[in-house]
């Protein structure tokens, strides 16, 4: 016989298996978070909690492929494990057996209503992110799979990552204008909204056709994008958008970070060193609000695209910075198991005027 207070329901446990059910993290995750909650084992309690709690719940409804896949990996676990199933598993299991195809999870191409919660530390080292927000909960509709004209419709890794740097660091975008190139399904967005960014812009914006004149219009403080590095052909397109985004004719500033990576052209690597600093013929010191900056995050898939990038990036005079461990964010989305945080590496992006 269970005691009540063995099932700690304010645990981190709990707040994982719930967070990472309705983001709709694959089944054997969630049902590891099932694992631990029961101290081991997927107790009965722990079946009512995912009956009442994640299954039942009222204001988010689990896509039926989803619920299918998760239950069978759930029921399977509990069935081996020797324990008894709750017979509301057993009933919801069957109706999802009668009502999906398994041709619709063979294609992964079902949108469904992911929730991510962010859930920030009680005490953190970005005081202000943490004071600012408690708990941030967004819900997107989007598809799992990846690929055959859904890449837009699905969540990257470095959209996750970019959300938790703008969640982390609000202070960068307050006050800013922002564009978001490739924003796919718009996270980022809804995260930079939370911040106090002065204008935050979501419109159609092929980078092949998108005409000089149009993005000039925009003069946005901060541009920002997330795994947009990975098509040789549409690189040239990306990287034209972003140096008219980030060029102002107005600036004859050098925005340098201090402490981070950078990617030089190789005739100005002596930009790196002091020595040039001293030399009194650039101004090293960054001045932050005054110039245009991305903040790409992307996941470095194929060497030789991350080069072509550099190299298209190197002729349009713009400065690329790895500022990934200069600028940690935090790690806001703990039960997302699938997203592998430390794949994915931050730039800031700016223009060099001389
Ligand atoms: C890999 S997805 C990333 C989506 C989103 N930023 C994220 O991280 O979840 C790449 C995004 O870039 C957009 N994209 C790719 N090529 C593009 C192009 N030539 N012009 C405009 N957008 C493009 C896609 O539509 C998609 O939204």
């Amino acid at each position: 016989m269970e005691k009540e207070e063995e099932l700690q329901e304010s645990s981190t446990p709990c707040l994982h298996l719930v967070s990472a059910f309705l983001a709709c993290e694959p089944p054997d995750f969630v049902v590891s978070f099932a694992r631990d909650f029961g101290g081991g084992s997927i107790t009965e309690r722990v079946q009512s909690f995912i009956w009442n709690v994640c299954i039942n719940k009222s204001d988010v409804k689990c896509s039926l492929p989803y619920l299918k896949r998760f239950l069978k990996k759930l029921i399977v676990e509990i069935e081996s494990n020797g324990d008894v199933v709750l017979d509301e598993l057993y009933e919801k299991y069957i109706y999802c057996l009668a009502s999906v195809k398994d041709d619709e999870l063979a294609k992964g191409s079902t949108r469904m209503l992911r929730r991510f919660s962010f859930l920030f530390p009680k005490d953190c080292s970005q005081a202000s992110s943490c004071q600012i927000f408690r708990k941030l909960e967004v819900m997107l509709q989007c598809s799992l799979n990846m690929l055959e004209g859904d890449t837009g419709c699905s969540i990257w890794p470095s959209g996750l990552f970019l959300s938790e740097f703008i969640l982390s660091f609000p202070e960068v975008f307050s006050d800013k204008s922002c564009l978001e190139v490739g924003s796919g399904v718009g996270l980022v967005g809804v995260c930079l909204a939370q911040t106090n960014c002065s204008k935050l812009q979501c419109l159609y914006l092929p980078w092949e056709s998108a005409a000089e004149n149009e993005l000039r219009e925009f003069m946005p403080d901060i541009v920002l994008g997330a795994d947009v590095i990975y098509d040789p052909l549409c690189l040239p397109h990306l990287v034209r958008v972003l140096a008219i985004l980030l060029k102002r004719e107005d600036h004859n500033l050098h925005h340098l970070s201090n402490g981070c990576k950078d990617y030089y052209p190789p005739d100005r690597r002596c930009f790196e060193s002091e020595e040039t600093s001293s030399a009194g013929d650039l101004d090293l010191s960054p001045r932050l609000g005054q110039e245009p900056v991305a903040y790409i995050a992307s996941v470095i898939r194929t060497i030789d695209t991350f080069n072509y990038f550099l190299s298209l990036a190197e002729k349009e005079k713009l400065l690329v910075s790895d500022i990934t461990e200069t600028m940690k964010p935090l790690d806001l989305l703990p039960y997302v198991k699938s997203y592998q945080r430390s794949n994915v590496r931050m730039f800031k992006i700016s223009y060099l005027h001389k």
